[in-house]
């Protein structure tokens, strides 16, 4: 898998082969085990002190993983993305006499990433850790690139920090007990990055299903590999979100707001807010048309969902006090043609006209 950065390959004892690739940000360089087994951790860090973060599901699908070594375990669910979890988990630490060289490792999905990213920067003001994706969205997207966010009541992902983990560790076997649904909202994010990079993933995943990439071992890890890389390139160049990492809000302005008031999937409200931005790159970039339709076919190829009743006042709402806001506009992610994004900052009644178009087809 991945090709960029150094990349070195390194036999590990007898059991694990170390793909080693090293990832330079800004603020720091992060190791990426790709291909590699989540044992290898206790190889790797033998001689120093770990907390493992995790969620529920985790930790009683995988109680060997635990079992023996300083864990917290969290509820899960993106309700626990809140700051008193941050000050449990502080708590916790100060339990297990974790000093500044303890190393936090979060094995879950975005939202233990999130979490344990988050807690790590602060505890004494910040101590190492790392990462160990275990859903397919976290594979592609939330392990990666620095951003470590969590809820303030209704505002997604309000309070954060920007600080790279020291490692990412792939293990697919994780996969295996993923369930369905969790594989379509990892999809998501996957097609987000073919509608605003790569108009060619758009087309393979328009040409194929969920069915296909959860058997087709190859085709999955090349298409998490291409995800991975398109992350890594734009985090590179815009780490601080200045300007191209913007892109990868795509479906996520409208989107976030409908996951905090529905309470649905991360993925699945991501998904509807791509089809809302396609709406509005109608409107106002001059998209074809016919590309909402092709996102809204591949959404349902993927078994994520195209039509959930909203309420646009409710949406418009969380959507002034958004991150991305300016005085009376918002910068909002648009496509000029699949694998083509550009920003633009909208007035707020252009996109509460595309919300109500929504609402009015549903
Ligand atoms: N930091 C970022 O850049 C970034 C990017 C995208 C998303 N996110 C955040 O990520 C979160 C969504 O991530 P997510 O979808 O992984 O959510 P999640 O962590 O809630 O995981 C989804 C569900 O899958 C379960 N699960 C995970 N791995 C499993 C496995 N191998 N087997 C069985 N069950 C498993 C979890 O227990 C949970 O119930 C959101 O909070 C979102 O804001 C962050």
């Amino acid at each position: 898998m991945h090709k960029a950065g150094t990349n070195d390959d390194i036999s590990f004892g007898n059991t694990i082969a170390l793909m080693l690739q090293q990832i330079t940000f800004p603020s720091g360089t992060v190791n990426y085990y790709f291909d590699s087994k989540v044992e290898l951790l206790w190889e790797l860090f033998a001689t120093r002190q770990v907390v493992l973060i995790t969620d529920r599901n985790i930790a009683s699908l995988f109680p060997a993983l635990f079992r023996g070594r300083n864990t917290i375990v969290l509820q899960g669910g993106e309700s626990c993305k809140d700051y008193s979890t941050i000050v449990s988990i502080c708590n916790r630490l100060i339990e297990f006499e974790a000093t500044r060289s303890t190393l936090l490792i979060g094995i879950g999905g975005g939202v233990i990433t999130d979490i344990t990213g988050f807690v790590a920067s602060v505890y004494m003001r910040g101590v190492s850790f790392g990462f160990v994706p275990t859903s397919l969205l976290c594979m592609v997207d939330a392990a990666i690139g620095g951003k470590n966010g969590i809820n303030l009541g209704l505002h997604k992902n309000m309070m954060g920090t920007i600080s790279q983990p020291e490692f990412i560790l792939y293990d697919m076997r994780f996969l295996k007990t993923l369930p369905d649904t969790e594989w379509s909202n990892g999809f998501a994010e996957i097609i987000k990055y073919g509608c605003i990079f790569d108009a060619t993933m758009f087309e393979e995943l328009r040409n194929s299903t969920l069915a296909v990439y959860k058997t087709d071992s190859i085709a999955l890890k090349s298409i998490i590999d291409r995800c991975v890389q398109w992350k890594n390139t734009t985090v590179q160049t815009d780490e601080h979100e200045k300007g191209i990492r913007k892109l990868l809000n795509f479906g996520h302005t409208a989107g976030h707001a409908i996951e905090t008031l529905y309470k649905i999937p991360h993925g699945s409200a991501v998904g509807i807010g791509m089809l809302i931005a396609c709406d509005i790159s109608t409107t106002v970039n001059g998209l074809n048309a016919n590309t909402s339709w092709q996102l809204l076919l591949t959404l349902t190829q993927y078994n994520l969902p195209t039509q959930i009743p909203i309420n646009v006042p409710s949406i418009m709402s969380i959507l002034r006090s958004d991150k991305k806001r300016n005085k009376n506009t918002i910068d909002y992610i648009v496509l000029t043609a699949p694998g083509n994004a550009t920003i633009k900052p909208l007035p707020f009644n252009v996109i509460e006209n595309a919300l109500n178009t929504y609402e009015s087809n549903n």
